[in-house]
């Protein structure tokens, strides 16, 4: 093998060269640099191996040790402007922008199924003609009760597990006694209806101790049973969008006389029987009746000459029905995965 001292130079420039073009990155760099050029580095080392040499060689062996130190370093220089400029790439790269991504999606609310339920209700009897009109929830004895034919001591009272807040002050529990206000502030003829939240000391899987009902109240000089009627069944199959069979029961209630409660044909199994209806083909959705002459001379309506009915119903019951929901309580954990249904 050639071991003259200019042939090691030359073997010093060629490890030199791969270790450099090797380097992964700037710090590898920096360390070549002061391996090779730094004051304890190689090629230094033979830069002052100059003046030892033999006289004859000492000119050749100096322009030789100059040469690879000068391409080493403009190497190493390269190197490092490569490497930096690779590093800058991909510090760019990192922070790219990936306009073709999908965007996020947003999450949309939405209304609750008993305020969907009641905007539905409230749009039918608009445009029937009815105006909307609201009372306080809490109400005094006079207009939950009194009023309404509902005198202290009367067993009607029990029908009703009501929440006093005081001896004459309760937390209403029926939207009935918003009848009364609007009549004391209305003169007939009047068609309205009054939807609100109602309170019963009552809990359990078809009672909840709030929930909603719509009240419906229309007087005039000559309106019907019959005109309930139409109200109802066209309400009931307007409200699930088909034809369904209506029946009027006879029943009590202390405002109205004559009472009846509605039933209507089962939506989930068309009158064949199911749970939900109890296996006899009918599903009780409202009470209704004629205004009591009671509660017309208790608002000071003359009832020689007005006639009117009324009618209450139960917004939650109704959103079971058309929603086909059958637990009560469902409305009132909202579970957003229940509610997300109602987008
Ligand atoms: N207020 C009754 C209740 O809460 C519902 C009701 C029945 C209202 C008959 C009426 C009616 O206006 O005529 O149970």
């Amino acid at each position: 093998m050639n071991s003259s001292p200019i042939a090691d130079l030359d073997r010093l420039l060629s490890e030199g060269m791969v270790e450099i073009a090797n380097a992964g990155d700037s710090a590898a760099v920096e360390h070549l640099r002061v391996a090779l050029l730094g004051r304890q580095g190689t090629v230094t080392a033979q830069l002052k191996q100059i003046g030892v040499q033999p006289a004859e060689l000492r000119r050749e062996f100096g322009a030789a040790v100059n040469r690879i130190r000068d391409e080493l370093s403009q190497a190493l220089t390269e190197k490092a402007a490569a490497i930096a400029e690779q590093e800058r790439r991909a510090a760019v790269d990192a922070q790219r922008i990936d306009v073709t991504l999908p965007g996020r999606k947003r999450h949309f609310g939405s209304l609750h199924p008993v305020t969907r339920t009641l905007r539905r209700i409230e749009q039918i009897f608009t445009r029937a003609g009815f105006d909307v009109a609201y009372g306080p929830e809490i109400e005094d004895d006079f207009h939950n009760f009194e009023a309404l034919n509902i005198p202290k001591n009367h067993p009607a009272r029990a029908m009703h597990d009501t929440f006093y807040v005081s001896a004459e002050t309760v937390l209403r529990t029926h939207t009935s006694p918003v009848q009364i206000r609007y009549l004391e502030s209305n003169a007939p003829p009047v068609a309205v209806i009054a939807p609100g939240r109602v309170y019963r000391c009552d809990s359990d899987v078809t009672h909840t101790p709030m929930f909603h009902q719509v009240e419906g109240l229309a007087v005039d000089s000559d309106i019907s049973f019959a005109d309930l009627k139409g109200v109802l069944v066209f309400f009931l199959e307007e409200f699930f969008e088909r034809e369904l069979p209506v029946r009027f029961r006879p029943s009590f209630f202390p405002f109205t006389e004559p009472s009846a409660e509605v039933d209507m044909g089962c939506v989930f199994c068309e009158g064949a029987g199911c749970r939900i209806c109890g296996h006899n083909g009918w599903i009780e959705v409202l009470g209704c009746g004629m205004v009591h002459t009671e509660v017309f001379r208790q608002v000071g309506i003359d009832n020689e000459l007005f006639t009117g009915y009324a009618f209450g119903l139960g917004i939650e019951r109704l959103a079971m029905l058309r929603y086909e929901v059958d637990d009560l309580r469902l409305f009132f954990e909202n579970e957003v995965s229940f509610l997300s249904q109602f987008a």
